[in-house]
């Protein structure tokens, strides 16, 4: 358990911006949180790996982050297993763990920085998986009444990069323990681009080849965040509709485009950012990854508000080009 007054989060926030939390609060079990809660300076922001955040302040409040660990099989049946991981396991930990025990569905989402926690709350996704196809239910400690409440799938109404814990149930709940529902039998995805030509030769792959590839790709197109300060993709890939789609496809015709549920299409946010001019510019301390337009980077001694400067002005940017409003999957604080 560590409480702290005056706490530096610049090693909690992977963009490396050198705030101050005003209180901090880190807790090893759910007991530790549910004693501490009463007595804890409000606002309270919950905080995972800092992997997706932005603060443009110092937090006046008190940041609370989960040291919760522990990964134990809690059910199993002929076909899938049951393992439920403490909020604080890092995320790629876990994802090795269940490689390595050749249980299928979390391979895909190899090398993704962050907790377990924030997989939930966050949805991650990556290479045709997001966490809500294999997340059975999400464990949790209401703020107020301090009871433990346990959400089925259905109930953390995840979509694309959220759920009902970036929007209903914002800061009402802090969650403890997801349950991943994991399949015995191998279950390989491999609809994405860039893995389906390596496996073309190999349709039945080992999980431990998937994941080996996942981690190269993810290495050559995102920086190490000790060496770079980034906090993955910054924007969301929009979703339009037709209409607007076949104006882009009109002028660009060979931009990104792809299907999804319900008649819309998503855009590549990479690609615009990219058509627009933005690889690899750089404003003072503050940047465009140079490797891939989708990934803001901080090459230290800047702040978030530089940061925000620079959003503001790639959405600018990507609304006159393109006609299209860019929405952040990063959060913003302060
Ligand atoms: N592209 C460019 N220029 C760039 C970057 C991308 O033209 O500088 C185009 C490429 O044509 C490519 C397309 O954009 O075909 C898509 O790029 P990529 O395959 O890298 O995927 P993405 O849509 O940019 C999403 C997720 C990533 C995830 C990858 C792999 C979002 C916002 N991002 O990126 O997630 O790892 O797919 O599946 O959905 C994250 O959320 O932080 C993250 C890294």
């Amino acid at each position: 358990m560590v409480k702290a007054e005056h706490y530096s989060l610049q090693n909690y926030n992977t963009f490396g911006f050198p705030v101050i939390t005003r209180y901090f609060f880190e807790y090893d079990s759910e007991e530790q949180l549910k004693r501490a809660l009463p007595e804890i300076h409000r606002p309270i922001f919950n905080i995972g790996g800092g992997s997706n955040l932005l603060f443009l302040d110092n937090y006046n409040g008190t940041v609370i982050h989960s040291a919760i660990d522990g990964i134990e099989v809690v059910n199993q049946d002929y076909n899938y297993v049951y393992v439920k991981a403490g909020s604080g396991v890092i995320w790629d930990d876990f994802v090795e763990y269940t490689v390595r025990q050749n249980w299928w569905g979390a391979e895909n989402l190899s090398f993704i920085p962050g907790q377990v926690g924030s997989s939930a709350v966050q949805n991650v996704g990556a290479y045709g998986v997001e966490a809500k196809d294999i997340i059975y239910q999400v464990e949790a400690v209401d703020t107020d009444s301090l009871q433990t409440v346990i959400l089925s799938n259905g109930e953390c109404r995840f979509s694309y990069r959220s759920s009902v814990f970036k929007a209903e149930l914002k800061d009402k709940y802090v969650i403890t323990y997801v349950t991943f529902k994991l399949s015995r039998k191998p279950k390989p995805v491999l609809t994405n681009n860039s893995l389906k030509e390596r496996f073309a030769a190999i349709p039945y792959p080992f999980i431990k080849e998937i994941r080996n590839a996942i981690i190269e790709i993810r290495q050559s197109k995102l920086p190490d965040v000790s060496q770079l300060g980034s906090a993955g993709s910054f924007f969301k890939n929009p979703i339009v509709d037709k209409s607007c789609a076949d104006r882009l496809l009109q002028s660009y015709p060979s931009m990104p485009c792809f299907a999804t549920d319900g008649g819309m299409f998503k855009l590549s946010a990479g690609w615009l950012l990219e058509t627009a001019g933005w690889r690899g510019y750089r404003s003072g301390n503050v940047g465009v990854y140079d490797k891939h337009a989708l990934i803001l980077v901080h090459y230290g001694g800047g702040t978030g508000k530089e940061m925000l400067s620079l959003v503001g002005k790639i959405q600018k940017s990507v609304r006159d080009k393109f006609l299209i409003e860019l929405e952040p999957e990063v959060i913003f604080i302060g």
